[in-house]
């Protein structure tokens, strides 16, 4: 996690370097800094517990600023302080560093190079910049010599931006795993984890790979890599829209992402119609899917949820059996694959360190993959083998919503045109059905004040919640699950309704939360009898059922949809009630303690 950023050119480097990090704080809002060099290259260090708001009052708005690296932490090593909180500088205070990732050997450097007396912060980054005060200034070497030298000694993740006083008209940067992008503009370049941070300056930006070092000044970027060599890689633009990283107005990036998701999914049928308005995927994707013997979803929190979802749609449409896992268990304890896997991939911001290290343990295997992401050009988008954009827009609010609908929408599609390539006369007609959903949920927002009428009577003092479900309702009731966790901090279980009785029951007491989610007419009957057994046993139950099904009176009934399809309808409830919930809890619905957005470590 964290977001580095860095600037040099002809303009005011501080409130830049302060904007992009406001854009970057989605990935970790622990504490944050900044160093700029003044016109009389004098440097100034401004560090801050807590957001980057606190950290603009901290700055010093005075000094006049042309060149500057900057960090928002998401804390690893180290408590959130301004001690641990980055740039680092070396004991000289001759160099500065921002770094984002984990240096796995911090340890072993430190007793190899440094002593406990220069150090001032408990984090793995200071270990870097002492590092290269010691090449520099035991050993003599040149800024870049030192800087390379100290990167060969290091292991784990990083993307680093560093400033050396005694050379103020260059800003070094360096990649391993972590994401850095280098942008470029007239009169300035840049750096940052994001092309969002400095879309605001330039459009323009060039990815830096791992292993290689880049030299920024004003009207210049070299990128080499560690033994030398030059490369020459042209800027790619970033097709961001500034409009849709702002807020406009409604009060929470959270609530602007729920009301976006029937759009989304139009947008979504509309991007994979070809000329002719039919569905189109890349034919060799849909050749290496239905050519395996069986797929595996990879992925992590919500887009792990989503791929539940996928396994139901996958297996129904193409009869290829499906497996899910979290990205973290499979990496470390690989299941036995079949002769012929396909993997996909799910992550919204295609970046998420665990599902990354999978990804390149099944490319050095020489499995077939596909990235489903909502960031084009992401790492897990550029190192498997195909990519298929979610067209989701930029997700701001750490709790993920309309990323989890645009990718059961995305796998949808896959799953028709991969069963029509597999020779199935499927009776259906996905776009058309997708269609209905976005309307089934434009209709669930319009009724908003239901759920958050639910969210103030039951769940804004409850100190636990229960969703339950069966089969696709099930795998429904884990994302609810998480979503109000996460943003509420009420904790609560996604149960399959039919296991609550087999020892979770013993949690219920008199006006515990118990929503079930029923839209699977075969299970229906079983999951209202389990509402009716927590109900016996004082529980507060609420259900949120599909038209068409016999329901309670007081059910809340969504709009009757596909269904392979009811996910993309009964999840909105879910994420409304959590949306409230959290509101009148008075949290932080954007940024949830301890969370951030893109989760860059293992
Ligand atoms: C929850 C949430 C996380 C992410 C998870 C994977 O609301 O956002 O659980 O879903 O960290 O992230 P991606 O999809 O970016 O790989």
């Amino acid at each position: 996690m964290c977001g580095i950023v860095g600037y040099i050119g002809r303009q005011d480097a501080k409130d830049i370097l302060l904007h992009g990090l406001e854009m970057l704080e989605y990935r970790g809002y622990d504490s944050a800094g900044i160093y700029v060099m003044d016109d009389k290259n004098v440097g100034h260090l401004f560090k801050e517990k807590g957001r980057i708001a606190a950290l603009r009052e901290k700055v010093d708005h005075n000094v006049p600023a042309k060149t500057g690296i900057g960090h928002t932490r998401w804390a690893t090593h180290g408590v959130p302080s301004i001690e641990n909180a980055h740039p680092h500088q070396s004991t000289s205070g001759r160099f500065s560093i921002v770094h984002n990732g984990v240096i796995e050997n911090y340890k072993a450097v430190r007793d190899a190079f440094l002593t406990d007396s220069m150090l001032h912060s408990d984090t793995d980054t200071e270990i870097i910049v002492q590092l290269i005060a010691w090449y520099a200034e035991e050993e003599g070497l040149d800024t870049i010599d030192a800087f390379k030298k100290a990167i060969v000694a290091l292991k784990g993740s990083y993307a680093l931006a560093l400033i050396d006083n005694e050379k103020p008209d260059v800003i070094f940067a360096a990649k391993n795993k972590s994401p850095l992008l280098l942008g470029t503009g007239d009169g300035f370049n840049v750096i940052c984890s994001d092309a969002m941070a400095m879309i605001k300056e330039t459009n323009q930006f060039i990815e830096l790979m791992d292993g290689e070092i880049a030299t920024l000044t004003v009207d210049d970027i070299k990128i080499e890599t560690l033994a030398g060599d030059v490369i020459i890689r042209t800027p790619y633009t970033a097709l961001l829209d500034l409009n849709d990283l702002s807020k406009g107005t409604y009060p929470h990036y959270m609530i602007k992402e729920i009301d976006e998701q029937p759009a989304v999914i139009r947008k979504i049928v509309q991007n994979y119609q070809n000329d002719n308005g039919e569905l189109e995927i890349d034919a060799a994707i849909l050749e290496e899917m239905t050519a395996s013997d069986r797929i595996y979803i990879v992925a992590c929190g919500t887009s792990y949820n989503a791929g539940w979802v996928g396994k139901q749609i996958i297996e129904n449409l193409t009869n290829i059996p499906t497996e899910v896992h979290i990205s973290s268990e499979f990496g470390y304890n690989m299941p036995l694959l079949t002769e012929k896997p396909f993997f996909i991939f799910l992550s919204q911001s295609g970046e998420t360190a665990d599902s990354r290290q999978v990804l390149v343990k099944i490319n050095a295997l020489g499995h077939p993959s596909l990235t489903l992401t909502n960031a084009p050009g992401s790492t897990l988008s550029r190192e498997a083998k195909y990519t298929l954009l979610l067209h989701a827009g930029p997700e701001i609010a750490v709790a993920s919503t309309k990323a989890y609908t645009a990718q059961i929408a995305v796998l949808a599609i896959l799953g028709e045109l991969a069963g029509r390539r597999k020779g199935f006369a499927l009776d259906l007609d996905i776009a058309h059905e997708l269609g209905i959903a976005a309307t089934a949920i434009e209709s669930i927002i319009d009724e908003k004040e239901v759920f958050e009428q639910l969210s103030v009577t039951h769940l804004s003092t409850s100190r636990n919640a229960f969703y339950i479900g069966r089969s696709i309702d099930y795998y429904v009731v884990m994302e609810a699950a998480l979503k109000l966790k996460e943003v509420s901090y009420v904790q609560t279980e996604g149960f399959a309704a039919g296991e609550l009785k087999h020892g979770t029951i013993a949690l219920i007491e008199e006006g515990t939360p118990v929503i079930s989610i029923i839209t699977d007419p075969t299970t229906a009957g079983h999951t209202r009898g389990n509402a009716q057994e927590v109900i016996s046993r004082g529980a507060h139950s609420m259900i949120i059922s599909l038209d068409g099904l016999d329901q309670p009176e007081d059910a809340y009934v969504l709009p009757k949809v596909h269904h392979l399809l009811t996910p993309l309808v009964s999840v909105v409830p879910t994420q409304l009630i959590a949306y409230y919930t959290s509101l009148h809890r008075g949290n932080d619905v954007d940024k949830p303690r301890n969370l951030a957005k893109s989760v860059t470590v293992e």
